[in-house]
C-alpha cells in the first residue's frame, strides 16, 4: 500500500467534503470519506471528484456502532490495511441557536453523543489501523488523529469571547476536548500525534445556522478556504504539537 492514506468523517458536505476534494487533487492519496448516507446524492456525488495521478476515494458508510467495530475488515475489502491521518471532523448541534436558559439537557446529551463520544468511537475503530501505520512509520510522516473542534469548546476563549447561543454544542465541544487532550497523553509513547483544530467560521450548514442565530449575513470564510488552511496545519502538525489546540491558521488556542 503505498502512498498516504486519510479518513475524515463528516465528508459528503462543508468542510469535511472540501477537504476530500483538496487531498483527492493531490497524488498518491486514498481518501476515505466517512458518511452517514453513501446513497445520498452529495455522498455518491464524491466519487465524481478530479483525482489526481494515483488517488482515490473510497465513500464508507460510518453510521451505526456496528459500521465502526467493523472499519478494519471493511477497509481490508479496498485493500486498505493502515490510515496515516484521521480526521474527526463530522459534528453537529441542535442547539446553536439556544441561549443557556433556553438550553434543554436533552440538547447536551444529544450534540455530546455526536460531538464527543463520536470522536471516542472513531478513535477505538481507527486505533489498529492507525497503529499498523505507524510501524511503517520510516518512510512516512508521523501517523495523526486531528479532532475538528471549535474556539465554542474553549474554556479559556469564553472570557474573551463568549457566544450568547450555543450551550449545549459549546460543552460537547469541550468534552471533544479533553478527549483527544487525553489521547495526546496516553499515545505520545506509541508515537501518534494529536491535533485539536479550530477551523473558522465557514459558509457551511453549521456555520450559517451560527450566523442565523446571531442575527448576521454569513460567516467570514469559505469552506475551501477553511479546508485549505486546515490541511496546512494537519500536514505540518508533527510531534512537538501534539495535545495542541490550534485554529486554522496555527494560532495556539487556550483550553
Ligand atoms: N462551520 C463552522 O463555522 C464551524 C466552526 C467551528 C467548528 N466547526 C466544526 O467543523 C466540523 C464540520 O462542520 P461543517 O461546518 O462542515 O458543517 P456541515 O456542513 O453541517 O457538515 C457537518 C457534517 O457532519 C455530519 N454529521 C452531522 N451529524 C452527524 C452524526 N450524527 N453522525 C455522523 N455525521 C454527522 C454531516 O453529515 P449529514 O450531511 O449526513 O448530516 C456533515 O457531513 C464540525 O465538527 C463542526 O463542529 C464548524
Amino acid at each position: 500500500m503505498a502512498g498516504t492514506t486519510y479518513l475524515i468523517t463528516g465528508a459528503n458536505k462543508g468542510i469535511g467534503r472540501a477537504m476530500v476534494q483538496q487531498l483527492l487533487q493531490r497524488a498518491n492519496n486514498t481518501v476515505v470519506a466517512g458518511v452517514r448516507q453513501p446513497d445520498d446524492p452529495t455522498s455518491a456525488s464524491l466519487c465524481d471528484l478530479p483525482v489526481a495521478e494515483n488517488s482515490r476515494v473510497v465513500v464508507l458508510q460510518l453510521r451505526n456502532p456496528a459500521d465502526f467495530e467493523a472499519l478494519p475488515t471493511r477497509l481490508g475489502r479496498n485493500s486498505i490495511t493502515r490510515i496515516d491521518t484521521v480526521v474527526a471532523n463530522a459534528g453537529n448541534s441542535s442547539g446553536l441557536d439556544k441561549s443557556l436558559l433556553q438550553t434543554d439537557p436533552e440538547d447536551v446529551v444529544g450534540d455530546c453523543t455526536i460531538n464527543a463520544a463520536g470522536p471516542l468511537r472513531l478513535f477505538r475503530a481507527t486505533w489498529p489501523l492507525l497503529e499498523a501505520s505507524l510501524k511503517q512509520a520510516s518512510s512516512l510522516p508521523a501517523a495523526r488523529f486531528i479532532l475538528v473542534s471549535s474556539t465554542m469548546g474553549s474554556i479559556g476563549v469564553q472570557d474573551t469571547e463568549s457566544m450568547p447561543v450555543g450551550t449545549s454544542y459549546g460543552m460537547s465541544k469541550a468534552a471533544a476536548n479533553w478527549f483527544a487532550k487525553k489521547a495526546s497523553i496516553d499515545f505520545k509513547a506509541q508515537g501518534l500525534v494529536v491535533g485539536v483544530l479550530h477551523p473558522g467560521w465557514v459558509q457551511t450548514s453549521m456555520g450559517q445556522a451560527l450566523a442565523d442565530a446571531l442575527g448576521m449575513k454569513e460567516p467570514p470564510i469559505t469552506a475551501d478556504e477553511s479546508a485549505r488552511y486546515c490541511l496546512g496545519q494537519i500536514d505540518d502538525w508533527t510531534m512537538d504539537k501534539t495535545g495542541k489546540f490550534l485554529t486554522y491558521k496555527g494560532q495556539e488556542l487556550p483550553w
